[in-house]
């Protein structure tokens, strides 16, 4: 076997790579003609270890090694191959001691051939994969390098031969490595970004940096391009680029020749500035670059012999921007930025790892539909197609280094052990990706705690690219966030401190924790870095309670700059059952032991991109559009950072009782950036009477984006005209129809929920830690009735209930109280639950919506009378859970086709949910495929409901959203409707 010391490097920490090119700015090589892509079918066999590759299997007629095939790029644990995908969060996959990894490591043997002319340098690149590639050309070793998130490049010009060339890379799946690349994540296999070959002239453009500024006093914007080249040969004199664009610019630099040895030390070592020619110079009137107007200026850039004949030609697009973290503020372009942001891993439901460049477009312009402006690429630089929809969509970037050591935290990077692999990844990321507007700051990784290695990659970063901030979460854990004492250190940061970290960028810390170190940061002007909250509001299942509570602070305190919401997709894999039908796989439905289950599937969309209601939330609290109103004036706070209100039309209606009275618009034009303009609307309130009315602004775009059609809505605003006149009804002097009794006597008391993810885990992750676990200790979902209104949990605890029912003119009344035990102190809501026949699908009610609201979820709703079907009250999520309520409601009804409501209401209000599924069978069921309808409808009637919280990996619910024990009451009304 002539791999052996290829093996023994690959599992070699201080070894991370072996022939690799330089990397490079991608554009350079994608704008070569000719470039080859290798993408499609290969041939591939997966072997136990890479010791197991047959002799030979580089050059071998793969048909007679028995070998199969496998689409490139594409992981192969998602093509069939029984090797399968294995998930888990802090824990490694398997029992091994660092920089260990199994003996056992299935390894891919990738084939594929193509033509070449050895005479033309050609490079090969691979974009990613995981863990590790060693790559043959014609049998002759040629390579190896790590890394999985990040492009290897090697040249292969020396092994070609002319026409067919066969090409072999050895993958296995895990590599010492693995160790850094601990990221709460699908542990795959394979080559999972795209493939080629590309040719270049002999002497080339080796890379092309492009260096922008603007000033946004005088609209000037600047430029700095370097073209690097490179050439086999000694470089001689008169070859030169030439840049053309930015709108007017045309110039040209001669690239400096090699000093030749003659020339005295001196003169070389002081002038000599290296095979590089940089172009500088200045756009007048240049419209920068943004998240909110994302402006390209396109350049070319040629490379000419010294007879003037073009080598080479590079295009590519850039914006001018200035990015600036001072006075603990974010700043763009001299604005103070609010960032909106979410945590994305490259993630697809059925190829594990690979998108589309439409796929990740689609993913981009539902973020912008959202008011996302902010993308980190947690945690590790995600393909580079999608910096390019970044650069032309608008959206900022944290681009964050490949780097997670979280079994080991603290130790593993401390040992030193890893320091070349840390330092390569975060200089490789940044030589990637520097050239792209869209990038304002750098990630040295994520949960590694704070290793020497993260102060030299930080200083590498500041002397490479002075243009951005650097920032580092390890730089605040544990002191930080939540696994610690929750409390932010308010204490200056030390040089190391702040050399590793521009930005406070914690994780999971709690509102009040975030508010406490803003005020301190701001009356002792100790710390002049804003807080961005690198992970927030963690979005497993039904989540994102208490998020309105984050914006409040975050719009109230300078030195609070927003945050990233873990995180934007559930990471389930599609599956389907013999029946067809479709369910989310997570950890543990792999066979992969250990494993931290659904741990993963914390999206703000699904795994298809469905949103879940909490993105809901996120998009009206980041409403770029505000409007209050008073006294016939609508105050109108445009609180973009750059653009101004021109592309935004804004609509009101006045409701009463839900029905439209009045209508009208408002004009918001040159409304700019950052400020609050009066503009007159006076209403007619006479309609008005004694109704609930209300009167709500709509803001919406005026003109097509390239994420948003014309009449995208981007907010809207509601004020409360009247609350209207709700009388108790009085009793009538009259029996209680039979029809109507037995529909409350069916209606029992309920003190139970299907648990939410946040009710199931707690600190972390930690599952079966969370409140639901006093919940089933009590009994909540098994309460027998007794003597009396007494009904009976497991524990032996008791609660009271009475229930007086009266005849009222529409129907009847029911008065209720539920007396809860000092034992009970922490439910998931009181109420009383009811079965309805399905027929009775058709649903209406006024109050919050049109989508689901929690006590601490319901920012982004709004009073209205609301049409829906019992149906679309369901929301799959990947494990089935509590969903559809509606708090803060008046009444609603529920109808059957044949005409016939039952109509139910409040005296105050109540909360509400119809649904299809009943709480027992949502929580029975651990995935979708499990979940079954049942044939009548659930309907709950709640005096109370606890908040959703994010207990799960961050704060529970706040304490004013717990229900606790004593004395809760319920009134409410029912009548039917016979058409
Ligand atoms: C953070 C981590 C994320 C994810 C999240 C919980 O600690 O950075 O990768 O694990 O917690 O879902």
């Amino acid at each position: 076997m002539t791999v052996d010391p290829l093996i023994h490097q690959l599992f070699d920490p201080t070894f991370v790579s072996h022939n690799r090119l330089t990397m490079a700015n991608p554009h350079v090589r994608q704008s070569l003609p000719g470039t080859l892509s290798l993408n499609g079918t290969w041939d591939f066999s997966l072997v136990d270890d890479p010791g197991s590759a047959p002799a030979g299997w580089q050059t071998a007629d793969p048909a007679t090694l028995g070998f199969g095939t496998i689409e490139v790029p594409g992981v192969w644990t998602r093509q069939g191959t029984g090797d399968l995908p294995h998930y888990t969060n802090v824990q490694m996959p398997w029992d091994e001691q660092p920089p260990n990894v199994p003996v056992r490591n299935p390894t891919g043997l990738y084939r594929t051939t193509f033509s070449a002319d050895p005479a033309a340098r050609t490079v090969l690149t691979i974009c990613a994969a995981e863990a590790v590639a060693a790559v043959w050309c014609n049998g002759t070793y040629v390579g190896m390098g790590k890394d999985s998130r990040l492009e290897s490049s090697f040249d292969l010009t020396f092994a070609l031969v002319e026409g067919t060339n066969q090409l072999a890379i050895l993958v296995p799946r895990w590599a010492e490595s693995t160790w850094i690349e601990d990221q709460d994540h699908w542990f795959h296999g394979g080559i999972h970004r795209p493939v080629s070959v590309h040719t270049t002239p002999d002497i080339w453009l080796d890379d092309v940096v492009v260096d922008t500024n603007f000033n946004p006093k005088d609209g000037v914007g600047s430029y700095c391009v370097h073209a690097v080249i490179g050439t086999r040969a000694a470089l001689i004199e008169g070859y030169s680029v030439r840049l053309s664009g930015f709108d007017s610019v045309d110039a040209t630099a001669q690239v400096p020749a090699d000093p030749a040895s003659s020339d005295s030390v001196p003169r070389v070592a002081y002038s000599y500035p290296g095979r590089e020619a940089r172009l500088t110079g200045t756009v007048m009137d240049c419209a920068p670059w943004s998240a909110e107007r994302p402006t390209l200026h396109e350049f070319e850039l040629t490379l000419h012999s010294p007879s003037g004949a073009v080598l080479q030609t590079f295009r590519s697009r850039t914006g001018f921007r200035r990015v600036e973290v001072s006075q603990r503020q974010l700043r763009v372009n001299g604005a103070a930025v609010m960032i909106n942001g979410v945590n994305r891993h490259d993630h697809h439901p059925d190829t594990g790892k690979t998108l589309s460049v439409d796929e990740m477009r689609a993913e981009l312009v539902s973020m912008k539909r959202h008011n996302i402006n902010a993308v980190r690429t947690a945690h590790y630089p995600n393909d580079p197609a999608l910096l390019d929809l970044c650069d032309e969509l608008g959206l900022y970037v944290i681009d964050e280094a490949n780097v997670e050591s979280h079994a080991r935290h603290d130790t593993l990077l401390a040992s030193g052990l890893f320091d070349i692999a840390v330092f390569d990844r975060v200089r490789r990321m940044v030589q990637r990706d520097r050239s792209r507007p869209s990038v304002i700051g750098w990630s040295l990784g994520n949960e590694s705690g704070h290793g020497a290695v993260h102060d030299a990659a930080a200083a590498w970063i500041r002397r490479t690219d002075p243009t951005r901030f650097v920032q580092y979460e390890g730089g605040f854990n544990p002191t930080f966030g939540y696994h610690g004492s929750r409390e932010l250190r308010e204490q200056a940061p030390n040089a190391s401190d702040r050399l590793i970290s521009d930005v406070v960028c914690p994780m999971y810390a709690p509102v009040e924790s975030i508010v406490s170190w803003a005020t301190w940061a701001a009356t002792s002007d100790s710390d002049d870095r804003p807080l961005i909250l690198c992970e927030y509001s963690h979005a497993m299942g039904n989540s994102n309670g208490g998020l309105a509570e984050y914006w409040d602070a975050f719009l109230a305190h300078e030195a609070l700059g927003g945050g990233f919401i873990w995180d934007w997709k559930d990471q389930g894999l599609r599956e389907s059952g013999d029946d067809g039908r479709q369910w989310w796989g997570y950890g543990g439905h792999y066979g992969d032991k250990p494993n931290d289950s659904n741990f993963n599937i914390n999206g703000l969309v699904d795994p298809d991109g469905l949103p879940h209601p909490g993105l809901q939330e996120l998009a009206w609290l980041a409403r770029p559009v505000a409007i209050a109103w008073a006294d016939g004036i609508a105050t109108v706070s445009n609180r973009r950072s750059h653009t101004s209100l021109d592309d935004v039309e804004v609509t009101w209606t006045v409701e009463v009782d839900g029905t439209p009275v009045a209508n009208g618009a408002l004009d918001v034009t040159g409304i700019v950036a950052g400020t609050s303009a009066a503009v007159d609307c006076a209403i007619n309130l006479s309609p008005v009477g004694q109704g609930t009315a209300t009167l709500t602004f709509t803001a919406s775009l005026s003109h097509a984006t390239n994420w948003a059609e014309k009449g995208h809505v981007i907010g809207h605003d509601q004020v409360g005209l009247s609350r209207g006149e709700y009388a108790v009804p009085v009793a009538a002097d009259r029996a209680i129809e039979p029809e109507l009794l037995s529909i409350v006597e069916r209606a029992v008391p309920c003190l139970w929920r299907a648990p939410t993810d946040n009710d199931r885990y707690a600190r972390g992750g930690a599952a079966g830690a969370g409140v639901s676990r006093l919940w089933e200790q009590w009994g909540l979902d098994r309460i027998v009735p007794g003597a009396d209104g007494t009904w009976r949990g497991a524990d032996g605890s008791e609660m009271t209930h009475h229930r007086v029912v009266t005849a009222v003119d529409a129907g009847v009344r029911v008065d209720e109280t539920f007396d809860i035990p000092e034992a009970w102190h922490d439910l998931p809501r009181v109420g009383i639950r009811l079965m309805l026949d399905r027929k009775f699908d058709q649903l209406l009610w006024f109050g919050l919506g049109p989508n689901e609201s929690y006590p601490d979820r319901k920012a982004a709703q709004r009073v209205g009378r609301w049409q829906s079907t019992v149906g679309e009250q369901y929301h799959p999520h990947p494990v089935p859970q509590e969903h559809g309520h509606h708090v803060e409601c008046r009444w609603f009804s529920l109808s059957s086709r044949d005409g016939t409501s039952v109509r139910f209401g409040a005296v105050d209000n109540f909360g509400f949910s119809t649904r299809h599924n009943s709480d027992a069978g949502l929580a029975a069921a651990s995935t979708l495929a499990e979940l079954r309808s049942g044939d009548q409808i659930e309907v709950h009637i709640d005096a109370a409901m606890r908040g959703i919280g994010t207990a799960a990996c961050g704060p529970d619910t706040a304490d004013e959203y717990i229900v606790g024990p004593g004395r809760h009451r319920l009134t409410w009304t029912l009548g039917i409707i016979h058409r």
